[in-house]
């Protein structure tokens, strides 16, 4: 293949548009190919093995010899007790430890392929042994690794497994999946494959798609992810495409399929792709059946994580059937970049263009770039020759004086509109969103944007939503980014991987600066890298910069997060190799990590800011060392809380909602943002989390199955700890006061309040009668030890001695009717769109029962259908997909999905013994196309 650099020269500031002038003939075509799959689970899932997960564990009474060979007679007729895949034996404290599971008897291995044990994460060092040989040994618990069976297998009879494990800090165990599996196999064409195979029968699903949610929580499942149990699946799905598409590129992208997929086209496989965060292509022309019906299948295997939090399972992104000519501007091809200097944009453009057919073909290409107004302000000409099979990339330069800034207020966006003419016949368009801005890193004074500084208030963000889990529609990832900019915050971190496009789309859109993250350390697929990992090809990171380099919100690129390789020579050459790949595609942004330890280190000596992990305690350390280093707080706080408790509760997994509580490693809100507020030199910090996610449970394990660390439940309902944020992130007055007034049987017992707000000075009121004015400290908040009686307890916050805003809480009545409310009344008829309805338990006065837990029941007729439900109540079992849930402190929510039609939608919500409430919505048709 050759490649062409042609630069051509700016033609003019002109209006005169070429595009839409001539005759269109380029069919071009992106169609979102997201309805009518057919879904199964996987009910022999040979692909992927058998997981291992009833195991028994007994403590080593001595310390052991990691090259042992025989397993001591005391610990084959010990006393062994029953755990699981995941559980901390060892109680965060060094030592041995043995397990065993029993391997079964029929476990056979096609021609030419070999049974395995496949073990995903063994904390730290352990000695494996089949039926008592021993077979290997491993170091690390993180790197994943296999175990040959063939050599110890009872052909037949049982089989056995033990394992030795050495844990020398923190928690231990057998932490990651186990699996029993074949490879080299020729499993390449199982049936659901094939062309002809029938999935008739299979459920009928549609793009976003999370299966994982469905399954039961169970308490042996993987407890980081969420507690569900894990298994392979296929998708199919039956199209047809015209005879037309003869001659032409076709292909399909998938964003985002949780994990290991396998994709085939009429039997012929296509290709697999191992990690769920970024999207691949196949092409498809060669395997098509023009003018009649296509087979597509997918086999997803989600059972080897990437993290350790709820990942999901399944095509949980959308899906892309292209096509175009054959001379077509390349997938994620056009580059558009505003480098602002004064008052003018100087605006380099990178177009690339691709030529899959055998005879040369000169090209002309014009592209517009369209101001926010919609007024052409620039147009770029150029020729390219493009010969068999080649691709060409042309390079253009020109200077927009006077440009309309992309900021966090005002975040307009220019477009470029890209067009390839052959002759004067039109065959390709493209229309590509990109943002002027200047963005600066200061070593002393933090983060610029526009020549302004910006103090990055940021949160850190898993996808995973209620009723939905990863698989949220394009409409969820814009409202959540509007409820974190209600609150004050102006920074997404995309922990620890890429995000879906359409949410850095809605970022681009609403004013939101991102730290778009790779997820891996080099080219890794595990939860962590493990040395030795190759620094030659970052696939997945150019995915990333390619896919991603003209959103104005991505403001800095992330290589990785906590790596153990983090402070080592071997990490600073693979994150500098990695800082060359990201160079060759943009080098507008600055690259950064999230370390949480060996600052000084490794990362830290070669990449652009440094990032800090829950590291208040060294900023200052940080900056006399390295003066002349950008730093922020990568991630921050991880402060623990459940929305509504009061008293922390080991047993239901409840954590108070004081900001109080935080495991070992991190600090309570209040400590952590003041920490950066405090130190101009530090840019700003990402709170870990916005919302609350599934998996992941801290402090304590099941029943609970979700984060608490949320500044949001699961359901976007904020916690006390929002309104700290809301205080000395927003840009109004605010107050807030905490707990609920409702404590009967509490009476004249002392009841700690606690007041957020950003007044001077608050003033706290039980049943008219002040209990004392105080001056409120810059950053904190406020506390009074009341006297519980029942009745209205009102904060009444003053600026400059003057009453500007207040808040209460009142003992209410017992729960009476439900309320709904939604921001989202008007949807996209797709199928897809959704609208998440607020749901509120309230007393005949209309006030929120705060410990009202009424199970309430959703209908949903017209236009419309249940797509899920939630209450964040981190320890709830209930469905995710039901037609009931139950409030947790007052609140829950329906997820009501539109039709692919236009109409009315009406949700009903019931429950015994209330006012039932109904809301209306509708939906505006619109195609898949
Ligand atoms: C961090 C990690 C996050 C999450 C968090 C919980 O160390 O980067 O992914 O696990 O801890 O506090």
């Amino acid at each position: 293949m050759k490649r062409f650099l042609l630069t051509s020269a700016l033609l003019g500031i002109s209006g005169v548009v070429l595009a839409g002038s001539h005759n269109r003939t380029d069919d071009r075509q992106r169609i979102r190919f997201d309805s009518d799959w057919k879904f199964q689970l996987d009910p022999n899932p040979v692909l992927g093995g058998t997981q291992v997960s009833k195991w028994q564990w007994m403590p080593a009474k001595e310390i052991h010899d990691l090259s042992a060979d025989t397993i001591p007679d005391e610990v084959l007729n010990g006393t062994w007790r029953n755990t699981r895949v995941g559980r901390d034996v060892f109680r965060n404290s060094p030592g041995f430890a043995w397990f065993k599971a029993d391997l079964g008897t029929h476990f056979s291995a096609g021609k030419g392929s070999k049974r395995v044990i496949s073990f995903e994460s063994v904390d730290d060092n352990c000695i494996v042994f089949v039926n008592g040989k021993r077979i290997r040994n491993h170091e690390v618990w993180n790197d994943p690794f296999d175990v040959d069976l063939e050599a110890a297998w009872h052909e037949g009879g049982a089989n056995t497994v033990v394992v030795l494990v050495e844990n020398t800090g923190g928690g231990g165990g057998i932490m990651g999946s186990v699996t029993l599996r074949t490879i080299g196999a020729k499993e390449d064409t199982p049936a659901q494959s094939r062309e002809k195979f029938d999935a008739s029968k299979w459920r009928t699903v549609h793009l976003p798609h999370d299966y994982l949610l469905e399954s039961p929580f169970t308490p042996t499942a993987d407890a980081s992810h969420g507690s569900l149990t894990q298994n392979p699946a296929w998708y199919r799905k039956s199209f047809t495409v015209p005879k037309s598409y003869a001659g032409k590129a076709v292909w399909l992208e998938f964003d985002g399929v949780y994990r290991n997929s396998i994709v085939w086209l009429n039997g012929h496989k296509l290709g697999f792709h191992t990690t769920g965060y970024v999207g691949f292509r196949h092409d498809i022309a060669p395997y098509l059946h023009l003018g009649g019906v296509n087979q597509l299948a997918v086999h997803v295997d989600p059972r080897s994580a990437e993290g350790w939090w709820y990942e999901g399972a399944g095509i949980y992104r959308h899906v892309w059937l292209n096509v175009a000519n054959k001379v077509h501007i390349a997938p994620d091809g056009i580059y558009a970049n505003a480098d602002l200097k004064g008052k003018i944009a100087k605006i380099t453009l990178q177009t690339g263009l691709t030529c899959e057919s055998s005879t040369p073909e000169k090209v002309r290409v014009v592209a517009r770039v369209v101001d926010p107004s919609g007024k052409t302000v620039l147009t770029f000409n150029a020729f390219a020759k493009m010969g068999n099979h080649s691709q060409a990339a042309i390079g253009q330069m020109a200077s927009l004086p006077h440009p309309k800034l992309w900021s966090i207020e005002t975040p307009q966006l220019y477009h470029v509109e890209t067009t390839v003419f052959d002759g004067s016949r039109q065959i390709d368009h493209q229309t590509t969103a990109f943002g002027v801005r200047s963005i600066r890193f200061d070593k002393d004074l933090g983060f610029f944007l526009n020549g302004k500084p910006l103090k990055l208030k940021g949160t850190c963000n898993h996808q995973d939503f209620i009723g939905v889990g990863t698989g949220m529609p394009d409409g969820l990832l814009d409202w959540r980014i509007k409820k974190l900019k209600e609150m004050g915050s102006n920074a997404y971190r995309c922990s620890h991987n890429p995000p879906a496009k359409e949410l850095l789309d809605a970022c681009d859109r609403l004013g939101m600066v991102v730290m778009d993250e790779n997820r891996h350390l080099g080219n890794a697929t595990g939860p962590k890298t493990p040395t030795g990992t190759p620094t030659n090809d970052f696939p997945e990171l150019r995915e990333m910069i390619l896919r991603d380099r003209n959103h104005p919100s991505i403001v800095m690129w992330s290589m990785c997060n906590e790596e153990p390789l983090q402070g080592t020579e071997e990490g600073g050459k693979i994150f500098a190799a990695m800082m060359k790949e990201v160079h060759k595609w943009d080098t507008s942004r600055p690259i950064t990590s999230a370390m949480n330890g060996s600052w000084g280190t490794g990362f830290s000596l070669v990449e652009d800011i440094q990032g800090g992990n829950y590291y208040p305690s060294g900023y200052d350390d940080y900056h006399k060392k390295f003066p002349n280093q950008p730093f922020l707080g990568s991630e921050t706080a991880s402060a623990v809380s459940t929305r509504g408790e009061y008293v922390t509760d080991p047993k239901k997994g409840y954590v108070s909602a004081y900001d109080v509580n935080f495991p070992g490693w991190a600090q309570p809100a209040q400590v952590a943002w003041k920490a950066i507020a405090d130190r101009p030199f530090v840019a700003g910090g990402f709170v870990w989390t916005g919302f609350d996610y599934k998996g992941e449970p801290t402090p304590y394990g099941w029943p609970c199955i979700n984060s608490h660390f949320g500044i949001m439940d699961m359901c976007g309902f904020p916690k006390d700890s929002y309104y700290y944020y809301k205080a000395w992130w927003g840009d109004k007055p605010s107050i807030h006061v905490y707990p609920h007034w409702n404590w009967k049987g509490k009476e004249g017992k002392p009841i700690n309040v606690w007041v957020q707000s950003n007044c001077d000075q608050v003033e706290l009121f039980l049943n008219g009668k002040s209990l004392g004015k105080k001056n409120f400290p810059a950053h904190e908040h406020l506390e009074w030890n009341v006297k519980y009686a029942p009745g209205t307890l009102l904060a009444k916050g003053y600026m400059k001695g003057k009453l500007i805003v207040s808040d209460k809480v009142e003992t209410t009545g017992a729960p009476a009717a439900i309320v709904l409310k939604t921001d989202r009344s008007k949807l996209i008829g797709d199928a897809e769109d959704l609208s998440p309805v607020e749901v509120a338990i309230v007393d005949s006065k209309g006030r929120v029962v705060p410990n009202a837990a009424n199970i309430v029941h959703f209908a949903v007729t017209g236009n419309g259908t249940l797509a899920g439900v939630g209450n964040g109540d981190p320890s709830s079992h209930e469905p995710d997909q039901a037609p009931t849930r139950s409030a947790f402190h007052g609140l829950c929510m329906a997820l009501v999905r539109a039709k692919a039609s236009s109409g009315s939608i009406k949700l009903t919500a019931t429950a015994p013994g209330l006012k039932s409430a109904s809301i209306n919505l509708s939906s505006e048709f619109s195609s898949l196309h």
